[in-house]
């Protein structure tokens, strides 16, 4: 059964944790003027998440459909959510749209370009588009300006039945994440290092983001860029791109 958490101003967190993974899959749904989806969720997952969607607004009315890239927990539903909701649109990076979008969804998307905003009512998202960051080459994550919320996909992916939301050492549980999948002979190479790795995880410290809205795991209330400056130091320590000792904490 879903769980339906507040997370942040008209910021709704409707999270089910599959025990098979232990792992939570976190769906946002913005209630406002047009509202938005974030995370459509499994197909097999749809039943659920639209009960849980429907005790906050009318699925009929949502406006906007997005996710980060292109994975069945991201935008598996989306067919599912577009033939329930007549006006929304799936909305996701240029090139996702471009090598996926056009052809996979019933309807027209609309490719977001760097820094487009899409203004709910209270509410603006500004698309930063991060390939490869967390995964896929269409990545991208939003930026909720008003009150500093990042919808950052599977960056601090965390494992287990989390609280909802946390102040805690998210980067450390996102750590373990890595270092258990890591270990994993299927589930290994979850995340690359890319040259860009530092630079894309940087410019998202410097929205200095306030709320780290994780698709896995607890939502993250504090010091998002601090959070995410370190993320970088943490991703080439565990995944080798520096010497394991060059970054060690004395
Ligand atoms: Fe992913
Ligand atoms: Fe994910």
């Amino acid at each position: 059964m879903a769980r339906i958490d507040e997370i942040a101003p008209d910021l709704y967190r409707v999270s089910i944790h599959l025990p098979q993974f232990d792992l939570q899959f976190n769906h946002f749904l913005i209630k406002d003027d047009e509202p938005l989806l974030f995370h459509t969720g499994m197909r097999r997952m749809f039943p659920e998440v639209r009960d849980a969607v429907a005790q906050l607004v009318d699925p009929a009315a949502l406006r906007w459909i997005s996710w980060s890239h292109f994975e069945v927990d991201e935008c598996g539903a989306l067919n599912e959510w577009l033939a329930v909701a007549p006006r929304a649109q799936a909305i996701c990076s240029q090139v996702g749209a471009a090598v996926n979008i056009e052809d996979f969804a019933d309807r027209p998307p609309r490719g977001l370009a760097k820094d487009d905003v899409i203004e709910t009512g209270l509410h603006r998202y500004r698309f930063v588009p991060t390939p490869h960051l967390p995964h896929g080459w269409d990545a991208g994550v939003l930026f909720e300006e008003t009150s500093g919320v990042l919808l950052c996909s599977d960056l601090f992916h965390q494992l287990g039945d989390v609280e909802p939301v946390t102040s805690a050492d998210v980067l450390g549980r996102w750590d373990a994440a890595i270092a258990a999948y890591q270990a994993h002979p299927v589930l290994m190479d979850y995340v690359p290092l890319t040259p860009a790795t530092r630079r894309r995880l940087f410019e998202l410290a410097d929205l200095q983001p306030r709320v780290l809205a994780a698709m896995h795991g607890s939502t993250f209330v504090g010091d998002g860029g601090a959070a995410l400056r370190s993320a970088a130091d943490m991703l080439e320590r565990r995944l080798g791109a520096v010497p394991v000792d060059a970054h060690q904490v004395a």
